[in-house]
């Protein structure tokens, strides 16, 4: 197989926002991409977030799905060289491992002459990241809504009418999603069911009519949060310093530990931003802020 040398570039994402546990996600204005380039034999090259963390060899999450794609087309992997500028934060909520899925699928799809459709990546991430709520705008873009149904996966972009901004706070402790999913209860009481379903429809409403007033009650949640709150007791004081400091609304950002605010403009975001940071530091709680628009274009690869 020849290898021409080739970018994928791939958002951040945040998954919840709130009720919408396991089912809705955005992509955020924050990237990471992959420089595909021919080699002897398998190299990783990563520079930024997770620089010293990640594995450089056939263990690279980035790997394993560019192989997968590769052989869901019918082919053998060739072997390449994977340079990798990561800006979005590991283990933080952010959708870093969705993000590496997404890259390497569309590498393995770019190298095997793009043989399989978005709905095959789409099933082969989902399948990769066991939840779809990251993947799917990681691919796709924008604000989605997905549920994995037994017929496969059913998603569909929620449009917004004006600008959305997040400020997140990125707090310098990791959280992995496995630690953060097995701090959940099995069941929860019907009247919290009920909590969120209407708050995870309000907001779908909200965010399509342009109706941001509206955020501010319906990002907020009792599935998941106040379970994740054990792990992260700062949560409410940040939540409540976001939406104090003029946030549309604020949530938990995927499996945490970042926290998500949402923003009518870019400046009101920043100010947010501020806030959320001022607030970590009188809880000890170490971290840096980012302002990031909400709902940017998916995972593009380009020469
Ligand atoms: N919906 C997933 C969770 C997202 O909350 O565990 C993980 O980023």
């Amino acid at each position: 197989m020849a290898v021409a040398s080739f970018t994928v570039r791939v958002p951040a994402t945040s998954a919840n926002l709130g009720p919408g546990f396991d089912a809705l996600g955005l992509a955020l204005g924050l990237y990471n991409t992959v420089r595909v380039e021919p080699a002897a034999a398998l190299e990783v090259v990563v520079e930024g977030e997770g620089a010293a963390a990640l594995p450089r060899d056939e263990r690279s999450l980035l790997w394993r799905a560019l192989c997968a794609a590769v052989e869901r087309a019918g082919a053998t992997p060739p072997t390449v060289r994977l340079v990798c500028h990561n800006r979005i934060p590991l283990a933080r909520g952010l959708g870093s491992s969705s993000a590496a899925i997404v890259a390497g699928l569309l590498a393995g799809n770019r190298l095997a002459g793009d043989q399989l459709d978005r709905n095959a990546l789409l099933a082969l991430a989902v399948a990769l990241e066991g939840h779809p709520d990251n993947v799917t705008p990681a691919l796709l873009g924008g604000v989605r809504v997905c549920v994995q149904g037994e017929g496969g996966l059913s998603q569909v972009a929620v449009p917004l009418p004006r600008p959305l901004y997040a400020a997140l706070f990125v707090p310098d402790h990791p959280l992995p999603t496995a630690e953060a999913r097995r701090a959940l209860p099995a069941t929860v009481p019907l009247g919290d069911a009920v909590y969120n379903l209407g708050r995870a429809a309000l907001l779908v409403a909200a965010l399509a009519t342009g109706e941001y007033r509206l955020l501010a009650e319906a990002t907020r949640d009792r599935l998941h949060q106040p379970a994740r709150a054990r792990l992260f007791p700062a949560l409410p004081t940040l939540l409540a310093a976001a939406r104090a400091a003029g946030a549309l609304g604020a949530c938990l950002s995927g499996a945490g530990p970042s926290v998500l605010a949402l923003a009518e403009s870019a400046a009101d975001a920043q100010r947010v931003a501020g806030a959320l940071e001022a607030a970590a530091a009188g809880e000890t709680v170490g971290g840096h802020s980012l302002v990031a628009e909400v709902g940017v274009g998916g995972a593009e690869v380009s020469a």
